[in-house]
């Protein structure tokens, strides 16, 4: 559906859970900071500065509420990565809890700080029950992107906060394709990207709960967070202002506020079905493919050949114009720990069509007979 919408010329785009692509609305928003109001946003007071100031706080508001949050509750990064670094740099933990399915970005910044890690297969209620405590982080992913698979962080971020446990949900696969609400789930901290879900490239969010700002550091110090300075300190500006030193992608966040319009526009209940009914059609039509298929949820389907490596797989496809990912997918530890070294992965997004699930189908049957 609307496939019309996006610019990318004729091709089977299955790449989404890497990089979405983006509607024409989004890439007027970039063009129209450029062109029509290119300042500084909350430094200068001219008309230009003021309008660039103003369609960021109104891009920050429209981010913040396609997440139920307020805009006190919302900062920009640039994305999943500087979020979940945000939070590992900027608060005090005694130990994070991670599941096996973490990206790299929810793994590799606990290892280098020297952070004790507790891994965990899933969400097992009763293990967060006994183990967690205060001064501990559950830091988890929503949905995997190597199979779909969703996690109850609703619940688990309650046991966190019964515990006295922080909770950060690396929410980079689900906000972009399901309704997501911090009302509903009421977690510390939630990361995202904004180049997932139809926005510009280098542009996400981090939303922190208005009872944990305290308690969490700015990765960066500078400019545009400071409300006073003398040669022996600086006062800060407080969440979200004074996380956001040096200039701000304005260009960038105007656009993510656009995206997230247009997704509104068209809902987030009507996208998931549309993911999971174009999903089960991909399962269906592998069922009689010599292929292991690993597909736990809405959006994501990897499959491993027995004919094939995964890279000759995707070279394969993309001489067919079937655009998709190859490899472990940053999930290093799962594949390693099962000495398995990849999968060829279909993600899907609102714009995709039953073509697109067709051609994929017959070509993946195809390479499987090789
Ligand atoms: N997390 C992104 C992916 O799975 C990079 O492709």
């Amino acid at each position: 559906m609307y496939r019309e919408d996006f610019p990318l010329p004729d091709v089977t785009y299955l790449d989404s859970a890497c990089m979405s692509l983006r509607p024409e609305k989004v890439i007027e928003k970039v063009n129209r900071y450029y062109r029509e109001y290119p300042g500084c946003s909350g430094r200068s007071s001219h008309s230009i500065s003021q309008k660039a100031s103003k369609e960021l706080e109104q891009a920050r508001r429209k981010v913040a509420n396609f997440i139920d949050a307020s805009r006190g509750e919302l900062m920009f990064t640039s994305g999943t990565t500087e979020g979940i670094n945000t939070v590992a740099r900027g608060l005090d933990v005694e130990r994070v809890f991670l599941t096996e399915r973490e990206h790299n970005s929810n793994r590799a910044v606990w290892q280098e700080l020297g952070v004790e890690t507790v891994n965990m297969e899933g969400l097992d209620t009763d293990f967060l029950e006994s183990e967690l405590r205060e001064g501990d982080l559950l830091s988890v992913l929503h949905v995997s992107n190597l199979d779909g698979k969703v996690f109850d962080v609703e619940e688990a971020c309650r046991i966190a906060d019964e515990q006295g446990a922080y909770s950060l949900i690396d929410a980079a696969q689900s906000i972009p394709h399901r309704p997501f609400s911090v009302q509903s789930i009421e977690p510390d901290f939630v990361a995202f990207s904004g180049h997932k879900m139809l926005g510009p490239s280098g542009t996400g969010g981090l939303y922190v709960a208005k009872k944990v700002q305290e308690d969490l550091s700015p990765l960066k110090y500078g400019g545009g967070a400071v409300e006073n300075s003398s040669f022996s300190g600086n006062e800060r500006k407080s969440f979200p202002q004074g996380f956001e030193p040096g200039l701000k992608n304005i260009a960038g966040f105007t656009g993510l506020g656009a995206a997230v319009e247009y997704l509104e526009d068209i809902g987030m209940e009507k996208i998931q079905r549309h993911e999971e009914k174009l999903t089960d059609e991909i399962v269906r039509g592998l069922e009689e493919a010599d292929v292991k298929v690993f597909c736990e949820g809405p959006g994501i389907v990897s499959v491993a050949f027995n004919s094939v490596t995964h890279g000759e797989a995707a070279q394969y496809l993309d001489r067919r114009d079937i655009k998709v990912r190859a490899g472990r997918h940053c999930v290093h530890p799962w594949f390693n720990d099962r000495n398995f070294d990849g999968t060829v992965r279909a993600s899907l997004h609102l714009y995709n069509t039953e073509e697109d699930v067709e051609k994929f189908v017959k070509e993946v049957r195809k390479l499987s007979r090789l």
